[in-house]
C-alpha cells in the first residue's frame, strides 16, 4: 500500500456500512479520504476518533443520484485538491417493491434505485476519471458491486421483491468491463478498474431498503460478511503491483481445485502460511501434500470424477457447516482437433473444467 501513501481517494456512500469501513482503512494506510453522502454529519462523527497517524478524511455532500450533486462536489473537490488517484463507487440502495405493481411509489422507488446504483456510479466516475487524468499519475476505480450483479437468485431467507436492484448491479458489470474497454481503447496504461461482488454484508442495508422487517437482522437469518471484510478486498486491489490487474472479486471462502502444481499449489500454500484451513482437490493429491505440507486439511479427490466430489462436499458441510463459493482456474485448451484420442481428450477437459 506504500505507492497509495499520501495520495487522494474519494469514497461515495462513505456515511455508513462497507463505505464506512474502506474509509477507516485507506485512511490507516495514509490515504487522504473524500467521503462523499448525503449524511455528511455521520462521516464526521465516524472519523472525528481516528488515531492520529491516520490520514485526514473531508466530507462532501453529493447526492449521486442527482447529476446537479454530482457535479457541485466535483467542483469543490477539484478547487480543493486538484487531482485525485483512487475511487471507489460503494453508494448504493435496493427497495423493495415489484416491478408489476401499478402505482406512483413504485415509479419513484425503481428511479431512486437505477439513478443511486447506476446511472450516479457512471457520472461520478466520469467525473472522477478527469481528475485521476490530471494528476498523470497511477489510477484505480473499484465498483462495489454484489452478486446480484451476477445472477439472479430466486427469493429466498424472507428477502423478496429486490426488484430493479438486481438489474442494476447488473448494470455495473456490464459498465466495469466496458470501462476497462475504453481505457484500453484510450491507450490508458495507469488506471486500472475493477469490481468487488459481495454476498450478504451485516450493514443497515436491508432495512433501509425495507427488504427486512426491523425486528429481523439478516445475520439471524443467513451466513454474513462484516463491512472489514469487504475493505480487505478493496485494499487486496490496491496493493497489487500496478501490473496486476484483477478485474472481479467475489467474496468467498475458497474451496480451490487443481492444487497439486503450480499456481494452485502456490495459491494454497499461501493461504496456509496465513493460518487459513485449505481444501486442496487434485487428481496427484501426494505431490500436493509434498509441496504443501501438514498444515493443510488434504482431502483425496480425483477432479473430474463427480461421485468423489460428493463426498468431499458432504464432508465440507458435516465438517465446516460453512456457505462456499469455488474459485477454479483453467487449464489450457490445446489443439486436439488432428488427434486420434480427440474425444476423450475434450471430454477430460470438459469433466476438468466445466462439469467439476
Ligand atoms: N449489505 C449487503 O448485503 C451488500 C451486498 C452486496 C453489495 N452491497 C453494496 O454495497 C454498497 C454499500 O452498501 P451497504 O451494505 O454498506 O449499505 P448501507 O450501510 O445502507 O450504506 C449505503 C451507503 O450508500 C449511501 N447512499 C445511498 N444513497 C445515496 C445517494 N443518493 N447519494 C449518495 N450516497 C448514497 C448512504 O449514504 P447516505 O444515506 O448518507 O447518503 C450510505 O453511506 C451498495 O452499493 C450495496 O449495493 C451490499
Amino acid at each position: 500500500m506504500e505507492k497509495w501513501r499520501g495520495k487522494v481517494a474519494i469514497v461515495t456512500g462513505a456515511s455508513s456500512g462497507i463505505g464506512a469501513a474502506i474509509v477507516r482503512d485507506l485512511a490507516k494506510n495514509g490515504i487522504t479520504v473524500i467521503g462523499l453522502a448525503r449524511r455528511v454529519q455521520k462521516i464526521r462523527e465516524q472519523t472525528k476518533d481516528f488515531p492520529e497517524n491516520y490520514a485526514n478524511v473531508h466530507a462532501f455532500y453529493c447526492d449521486v443520484s442527482k447529476i446537479e450533486s454530482i457535479k457541485e462536489a466535483f467542483k469543490l473537490i477539484e478547487e480543493r485538491f486538484g487531482v485525485i488517484n483512487i475511487l471507489v463507487n460503494n453508494a448504493g440502495i435496493g427497495k423493495k417493491t415489484s416491478i408489476l405493481v401499478d402505482d406512483e411509489e413504485t415509479d419513484g422507488k425503481i428511479s431512486q434505485v437505477i439513478d443511486t446504483n447506476f446511472t450516479g456510479l457512471v457520472h461520478v466516475t466520469r467525473h472522477a476519471y478527469m481528475l485521476m487524468k490530471k494528476s498523470e499519475d497511477y489510477g484505480m476505480v473499484v465498483n462495489i458491486n454484489s452478486v446480484a450483479g451476477h445472477k439472479v437468485s430466486f427469493p429466498y431467507y424472507g428477502v423478496p421483491e429486490t426488484n430493479v436492484y438486481n438489474g442494476s448491479k447488473f448494470a455495473v458489470t456490464a459498465t466495469t468491463e466496458y470501462l476497462r474497454h475504453e481505457l484500453i481503447q484510450m491507450k490508458d496504461k495507469k488506471v486500472r478498474v475493477s469490481s468487488v461482488s459481495p454476498g450478504v454484508v451485516d450493514t443497515s442495508f436491508f432495512h433501509s431498503s425495507q427488504m427486512l422487517p426491523d425486528n429481523i437482522e439478516m445475520r439471524d437469518v443467513a451466513p454474513v460478511l462484516n463491512p472489514s471484510d469487504i475493505a480487505d478486498a478493496v485494499m487486496y486491489l490496491l496493493q497489487v503491483p500496478y501490473h496486476v490487474n484483477i478485474t472481479e472479486m467475489t467474496k468467498v471462502f475458497a474451496v480451490f481445485t487443481r492444487t497439486s502444481s503450480e499456481i494452485g499449489a502456490e495459491i494454497v500454500k499461501d493461504i496456509a502460511k496465513n493460518g487459513i484451513n485449505v481444501i486442496g482437490l487434485a487428481q496427484r493429491s501426494e505431490k500436493f501434500k509434498e509441496s504443501i505440507g501438514a498444515k493443510v486439511n488434504d482431502y483425496n479427490c480425483v477432479v473430474s470424477n463427480l461421485d468423489s466430489k460428493k463426498a468431499v462436499f458432504k464432508w465440507i458441510k458435516d465438517k465446516l457447516l460453512l456457505t462456499f463459493l469455488f474459485t477454479y482456474w483453467r487449464a489450457a485448451i490445446y489443439q486436439h482437433a488432428c488427434r486420434k484420442d480427440f474425444c476423450s481428450e475434450v471430454e477430460q477437459v470438459i469433466n476438468t473444467n466445466l462439469i467439476g
